[in-house]
């Protein structure tokens, strides 16, 4: 199949060098010249594992390219994909703008009877509004749904191992040929209306942010009637109707996804006239969960002056560069507002919009001369880094593990004040 691809962020770069893998013929459109030059070179602009083998193998084996002019890149597709952002409007809404825009300019390029897919996330009613925005464009296309669920860090295994793959559309012969563009994957297709799949998305991430809000209270509880959180979870989590994912205590959720998600579908429910309490509570759990570990932070310090505090971590989670929403970078940012000195240490991330960060190459060296060392991030390597040389270069003897990453007896055993989350 000949397949278009709009926008080459994670979501468009991943699906295209997939879909190519599966033996598809891609064309990715990018505005951006500087990515389509680096990306038609096999290098990828964000890192994400296995993602650059991928993109390579696609090129080398003539079945992916990259263009400037998102015209060149649909004008045969059977199928296009759109895979750009839709950011949060002022009141929470996702912001539909790129996409609107993007479909303008492609009106008369499309093949007359071509299905677009809306891989973004995007209001429940997308669907048929785009449908409707071609129509009175004169374009023949079908519009259907198919939400992404890639994680980042794991991308490239998602995309080929799917949980599931979700088709929203009331034409049977568009739901069809997304399900032969998938043919290579085995997982369960849920064909459905459009809305209903659009919902699919909010109401999976929203679900999830709910698992790990609900993880952050209980854990907040646990500190104070002296139970173990991890305990507890695992406990919860042999029982099959609950299970072990996205139960870890932390900082709070953060990313690209559920932050945006959340707010989006408190505002979709609020449009429809239902005050989604529940999910408008997790929204504000989820903040004072990083206030939480801030004041930790302090009240772990001295107070007398010039403090200074060592971070490990800086992206919002484990195996990603991506700092957007990061839960570390956001602790990390209100430690420097209180005027407190930051050097910090992060496996991928080397730069931040923090200009008063200091960023070090070494997971020791950040400590030296530390009051406390804050673990945000749960990257593994944290839990085999030589604590012994941490105490000793660190001024303060204070540990506050926001991800749970290290043993808690075993930081008291060599001298440590160790506060991790729930326990
Ligand atoms: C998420 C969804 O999982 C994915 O399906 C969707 O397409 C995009 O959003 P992603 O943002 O890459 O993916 O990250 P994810 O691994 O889901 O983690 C989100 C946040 O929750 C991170 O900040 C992570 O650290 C946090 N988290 C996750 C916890 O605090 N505890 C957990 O148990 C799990």
């Amino acid at each position: 199949m000949i397949v278009g691809v709009i926008g080459a962020g994670y979501v468009g770069v991943v699906t295209g060098a997939g879909l190519a893998a599966l033996g598809h013929t891609v064309r990715v459109g990018e505005i951006d010249p500087e990515k389509v030059a680096l990306l038609s070179e096999g290098r990828v602009p964000f890192y994400e594992a296995d993602l650059e083998r991928l993109t390579s193998e696609g090129i080398a084996n003539g079945l992916l390219s990259f263009h400037v002019d998102n015209r060149e890149a649909v004008s045969e597709a059977e199928i296009v994909i759109l895979a750009l952002p839709t950011p949060p409007a002022a009141d929470g809404s996702a912001d539909l703008a790129a996409i609107e825009r993007a479909l303008e300019g492609l009106t008369d390029a499309l093949r007359q009877d071509v299905v677009v897919v809306t891989k973004s996330t995007v209001p429940v009613g997308s669907v048929a509004r785009f449908q409707q925005f071609l129509e009175d464009r004169g374009a023949r296309a079908t519009v259907v749904s198919n939400p992404e669920f890639l994680r980042e860090g794991s991308a490239v295994g998602d995309f080929f191992h799917p949980d599931r793959i979700v088709i929203g559309s009331r034409n049977q012969q568009a739901t069809e040929r997304l399900i032969e563009m998938y043919r290579g994957l085995q997982a369960p297709v849920l064909a459905t209306d459009p809305e209903s799949s659009e919902m699919i998305k909010y109401a999976s991430n929203a679900y999830l942010a709910t698992r790990i809000t609900f993880a952050n209270a209980l854990a907040n509880v646990c500190e104070h009637v002296g139970a173990d959180a991890e305990a507890v979870i695992e406990g919860m989590g042999y029982d099959r109707r609950i299970g072990f994912h996205f139960l870890n205590p932390g900082p709070g959720y953060g990313g690209s996804c559920f932050p945006k998600d959340t707010r989006a579908l408190v505002a979709i429910a609020d449009s429809a006239g239902y005050d989604f309490k529940l999910l408008k509570g997790v929204i504000d759990v989820n903040e004072m969960q990083l206030r939480r570990i801030v004041d930790k932070v302090v009240s772990s310090l001295d107070g007398d002056g010039d403090a200074k505090v060592a971070a490990w971590g800086l992206s919002f989670k484990a195996g990603t560069d991506d700092t957007r929403e990061s839960p570390a970078l956001k602790i990390v940012q209100s430690l420097i507002d209180r005027g407190i000195q930051v050097v910090a240490y992060d496996p991928a991330v080397t730069t931040t919009p923090i200009d008063e960060l200091e960023i070090v190459s070494d997971p020791v060296e950040a400590t030296k001369d530390a009051d406390v060392l804050l673990i945000a991030t749960e990257w593994p390597q944290f839990a085999s880094v030589d604590m012994g040389r941490v105490r000793d270069e660190m001024r303060g003897n204070a540990i506050v593990d926001a991800r749970n990453v290290l043993d808690p007896e075993a930081m008291r055993r060599i001298g440590m004040r160790y506060a991790g989350v729930g326990r």
